[in-house]
């Protein structure tokens, strides 16, 4: 019978003469791949921006309607047309004549979104589609506040921030179904 210690210098070499150096695996354990480098809390950051439901995310600054039509009219409009109708490019924003419960369901901010505050999170996030991340908070608060606008949510001299996004009752929030509620309610 081959005692232990034998057996672990026979698979040594055979490692070894396959090209393996079994010292190299602690190494490996101790040091990592090597491959990529660390990350910077600054570049953390730039991807850390997601904006929950109730607001929790949503970074300082402030919005007005005004500013956001001028905004729309230069960044936007080109895609989502005027009054957010939408185009052949860019997803129709306001304006919904035909409810969702109809043969040909217009879904729209106002028709459709459950929460304004991740409105704010996809235009910061990916809008306007040629130049995503280009906008600062301050204009993708008053994106957002003529959104609203455009969707008779909010009146023309509204203001968004912070505070107030979570405050916005959307037309459509209980048409969805909360699948933690029913969670609950089976637990
Ligand atoms: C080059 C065309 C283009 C431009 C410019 C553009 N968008 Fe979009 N946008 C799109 C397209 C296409 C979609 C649909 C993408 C999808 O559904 O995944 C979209 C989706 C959106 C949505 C989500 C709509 C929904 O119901 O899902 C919002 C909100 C939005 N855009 C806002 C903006 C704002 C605000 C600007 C200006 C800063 C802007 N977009 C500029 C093309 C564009």
């Amino acid at each position: 019978m081959i005692k232990k210690k034998m057996k672990r210098q026979i698979l040594i070499s055979i490692l070894i003469a396959i090209g393996i150096n079994p010292d190299y695996a602690t190494s490996f354990q101790d040091h990592g791949p090597g491959l990529g480098s660390g990350v910077s809390s600054e570049e953390i950051a730039a991807w850390d921006t997601s904006v929950f439901p109730d607001g929790e995310g949503l970074p300082r600054g402030e919005g007005s309607v005004k500013n956001g039509e001028v905004l729309y009219k230069s960044k936007c409009i080109t895609c989502h047309g005027e009054n957010g109708l939408g185009t052949t490019t860019g997803a129709q924003l306001a304006g919904a004549q035909l409810d969702l419960t109809s043969e040909y369901p217009e879904q729209t901010i106002g028709s459709y979104w459950p929460y304004a505050t991740t409105v704010f999170d996809v235009i910061r996030r990916s809008m306007p589609m040629t130049a995503p991340g280009s906008l600062s908070d301050n204009e993708v608060y008053a994106l957002t506040a003529y959104l609203l606008f455009l969707n008779n949510i909010i009146d023309e001299y509204g203001v968004m921030n912070a505070s107030k996004l979570p405050k916005v009752k959307m037309p459509n929030e209980d048409g969805f179904i909360n699948i933690y509620k029913i969670e609950e309610t089976f637990r």
